[in-house]
């Protein structure tokens, strides 16, 4: 554990099943840190839609055009019309038809990031090229060239032939990309697709959304979830922001039907659910401090780094993939980082969780560090 050695590290978080498997435990008594998902959901408004849609949406095809979910979700984010917006098998489908159109451009793709965008560019047969990140960063919303490590990069290259993966905020760094370090970019770049999968859960994210920019700038592609904000990933469900003809061009390339009756029904019941969205500010706005400045507590040797979104990435002087081993033995999932371009094993990303999981998560890093003999003796108790 985390897993078998010569086995790959994993490209995504939240594979609770495999580690239940080996522990030959039920997958709900895994402790999951690896995917970011909102730990107190799914709303309860969402399971009662979904229990009444049992009856009237499993068995008919759904609407192929998803006209209702475009009109309430172009509704919500104030679009000109529903021909602006493009429901997906969660984000991930939608990075696939946009990797696509990314395929006879040079792609570039800060590193270290979501590893799923080389996924959608491979299946055209197109590779992307990795821009290093600093791997140092503050607090607060930042600029996204200026985080580059080697800007010159970008200018040598002819911006019309390029392709932008941004990720906002950026996975696995939680950094929170200012809107106007973004929106120059859109000026000069051949296409621009910006990954907005965590920005609705992050305080204050939707003021650096480029969802508003869309109508102006059709070499812009965002893609939103919805999984994380409503801990649905189980369901799947985003969608995709850009000019109509973009999108039409990508309904006609997709299997019919990529968006199941109930995740249509349970788009429609959260997409303009601003209460929740708040509920979840709130949460993060407390809570994402407080795991770090516990974890800083009683695990002083390990650099907790800020974040804007609901993960911090973690690093140490050391390899981190004992400790990764004790807690996946408790029962515990953290994120490995070996996947991530420009990571290494000295780097652990965790969500953040409710409290109750949170403390038992630094508890149970305290004592792993402890018995690794790199940790000095727990100084706080309970916080
Ligand atoms: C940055 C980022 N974007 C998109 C996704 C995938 O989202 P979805 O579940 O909607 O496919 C993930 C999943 O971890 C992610 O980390």
């Amino acid at each position: 554990m985390p897993q078998p050695e010569g086995e790959a590290p994993p490209r995504h978080g939240g594979n609770v099943h495999q580690l239940a498997r080996r522990l030959n435990r039920h997958p709900r008594r895994i402790l999951d840190f690896s995917a970011s998902l909102v730990p107190f959901g799914p709303p309860r408004s969402l399971r009662r839609v979904l229990c009444r849609a049992l009856n009237d949406h499993v068995a008919p095809y759904p609407d192929p055009a998803y006209q209702a979910l475009r009109e309430a979700t172009a509704q919500a984010h104030g679009l000109p019309d529903p021909g602006w917006v493009l429901p997906g098998n969660g984000a991930a489908e939608l990075f696939t038809w946009a990797a696509r159109d990314a395929q006879s451009l040079i792609n570039l793709l800060p590193a270290p990031g979501f590893a799923d965008y080389q996924r959608a560019l491979a299946t055209w047969g197109a590779v992307g090229r990795s821009l290093p990140l600093r791997l140092h960063w503050g607090d607060g919303p930042q600029s996204w060239v200026e985080a580059l490590a080697e800007p010159r990069v970008l200018h040598s290259l002819d911006p019309q032939r390029t392709a932008l993966w941004i990720t906002n905020p950026h996975n696995p760094t939680g950094q929170l990309w200012r809107r106007d370090s973004l929106e120059p970019l859109l000026h000069a770049h051949g296409l621009v697709v910006v990954d907005e999968a965590f920005l609705p859960l992050v305080p204050d994210g939707e003021a650096h959304s480029l969802v508003p920019l869309a109508p102006r700038f059709g070499n812009l592609v965002v893609i939103r979830s919805l999984t994380k904000l409503f801990a649905m990933a189980g369901l799947r469900l985003g969608y995709a922001v850009a000019a109509p003809e973009r999108l039409e061009r990508w309904s006609r390339w997709r299997d019919p039907w990529p968006v199941n009756g109930l995740a249509v029904q349970a788009g429609l019941a959260v997409v303009a659910d601003q209460v929740w969205q708040q509920r979840v500010w709130r949460w993060l706005a407390r809570e994402g401090p407080w795991l770090t400045q516990h974890l800083n507590r009683r695990c002083p040797s390990l650099r907790v780094h800020p974040g804007a979104a609901n993960y911090r990435l973690l690093s140490w002087g050391y390899s981190l993939t004992p400790l990764q081993q004790s807690l996946a033995q408790k029962g515990i999932l953290v994120r490995d980082c070996r996947s991530f371009a420009g990571l290494d094993d000295h780097w652990l990303r965790i969500a953040v969780g409710c409290r109750r999981h949170n403390r038992r998560l630094a508890a149970a890093m305290a004592a792993g560090l402890r018995t690794l003999g790199r940790q000095p003796p727990a100084t706080g108790a309970r916080a």
